[in-house]
């Protein structure tokens, strides 16, 4: 590793900086609202499943080809490459990967800027003013602009201060402050009438639904979309582990906190929506469960306003957690083109940031003023498409083209006893086999 790249400093540095980029707007707004929409318990039960199963595999693929290369994405990909097409096919891969990172902040850094709107407007309630109460919660360009101005801001802020000090020192910050507000909201919420039967809707399975097409389709794009994979992000990160730790149990340690904390989130939102509706607020129209957005922006506000002056602590609360989860996500996100544009053209960390950071925000304006067409649009062009594809090529590249001699010997970096172990048994085989065949074949059912 060169003197200038920057490495995590210790293990939960690493473990917490990781789950952050995994615990984001996917665990705390996209599971729960996708398990209602599904049916709950039994998209709960093919959730965990696709998460252990096929993400799991293809996380640890991303971050070995990392802690491999130690350079960006584009870097380490070539570097297990052998000759020119597969050099190219690298380049595409990996570039692919930080174009998707890219694009999916220019949407993600919006839907994060109305959390932080959110999290202000209990403060401006407080204090009587209801005009700026209202434009604040209120879908509107200006407000779309300030807002995504102010997130992305934040992350460009973070990411300046480079690994160490920017990506770990506020990992380890906001993750436990994170853990702490969604356990204290959950347990606040199960006391409510109508929590009880939220909570049988999430955890006993309808096994009716269990093997429906768009069920299992959802559900591993929602396992993707949440362990951060296909967009090179977790590459990058794995290139800051040294050699010396154990990366099955590190990728093992991110996947569980993932999975417990989107699990967490479901024993919030999902009962909090039924304690909604026994409270007259609506949360089904025409016997369809109110789709995402009005859930979490409508739905929930209806909940907190509900509670007097208690709820807008929970309101406070509510949303602050979600600009946390959102803002350590987005980092991640901006780091993969940093890393790139710093080592690939020898600009400065400060820089690097603040060009790949305005030309991210140039792309959400955009996003902004052309809301109704673009916005789904870039959505469904990033987690749909481009994740799945780019997470399949990356199995690809390890079960294919790594030459297996060099991939057990990194498997075994800081790791010795792992040829006794199952993952060394199944794993190499199961990547290069198993992984993009049932990838390619979700995907294809999802055409
Ligand atoms: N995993 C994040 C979430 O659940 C989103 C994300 C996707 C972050 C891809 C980085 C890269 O919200």
């Amino acid at each position: 590793m060169s003197g200038t790249r920057g490495k995590f400093n210790s293990r939960i540095g690493f473990i917490l900086a990781a789950a952050g980029s995994a615990v984001g707007l996917g665990n705390i707004w996209g599971f729960p609202t996708q398990a209602a929409e599904n049916g709950g318990a039994a998209f709960v039960v093919m959730y965990l499943l696709l998460a252990f199963c096929l993400a799991y595999p293809a996380f640890m693929a991303e971050l070995i080809i990392g802690r491999h290369g130690q350079a960006n994405a584009v870097e380490s990909l070539k570097k297990i490459s052998t000759n020119n097409v597969q050099r190219k096919f690298a380049f595409v891969v990996g570039f692919g990967g930080i174009l998707c990172a890219g694009l999916l902040m220019s949407f993600y850094a919006i839907v994060a800027g109305w959390m932080v709107a959110f999290t202000i407007e209990p403060i401006t309630t407080v204090v009587g003013a209801d005009s700026a109460s209202t434009w604040l919660t209120t879908h509107g360009t200006q407000r779309n602009l300030l807002f995504t101005l102010i997130f992305t801001a934040l992350t460009i802020f973070i990411i300046s201060r480079g690994v160490e000090n920017g990506i770990e020192r506020w990992s380890k910050r906001l993750m436990p402050a994170l853990v702490v507000l969604l356990v204290s909201l959950a347990i606040y919420v199960l006391t409510l009438e109508g929590a009880t039967d939220g909570l049988k809707a999430y955890l006993i399975p309808d096994t009716s639904r269990l093997l429906e097409p768009e069920l299992i389709v959802s559900a591993l794009g929602q396992a993707f979309f949440s362990l951060s994979l296909g967009t090179s992000v977790i590459i990058i990160y794995g290139s800051y582990v040294g050699k010396n730790e154990n990366l099955v149990s590190l990728g093992a340690s991110v996947t569980l906190i993932d999975v417990f904390i989107a699990f967490l989130a479901g024993l919030l939102i999902v009962p909090a929506m039924y304690v909604a509706q026994a409270q007259g607020v609506e949360i089904f129209r025409d016997g369809v469960l109110l789709s995402g957005d009005t859930l979490v922006l409508t739905v929930l506000p209806a909940l907190f306003d509900t509670m007097g002056n208690g709820g807008i602590i929970v309101s406070f609360a509510f949303f602050l957690l979600l600009s946390i989860a959102s803002l350590t996500s987005s980092i991640s996100m901006l780091e993969a083109p940093v890393s790139y544009t710093v080592e690939r053209f020898g600009v400065g960390r400060n820089k690097a940031t603040l060009i790949m950071g305005a030309i991210i925000f140039t792309v959400s304006c955009i996003i902004i003023f052309n809301f109704s067409s673009l916005f789904g649009f870039v959505i469904s062009l990033t987690t749909e498409y481009g994740q799945p594809i780019i997470g399949m090529l990356c199995c690809i590249f390890v079960g294919w083209i790594w030459q297996r001699s060099s991939l057990l010997n990194e498997l075994k970096n800081g790791n010795e006893q792992i040829e006794y172990s199952l993952f060394w048994k199944i794993w190499p085989w199961y990547t290069k086999l198993v992984c993009p065949v049932a990838i390619a074949l979700v995907f294809i059912n999802s055409l």
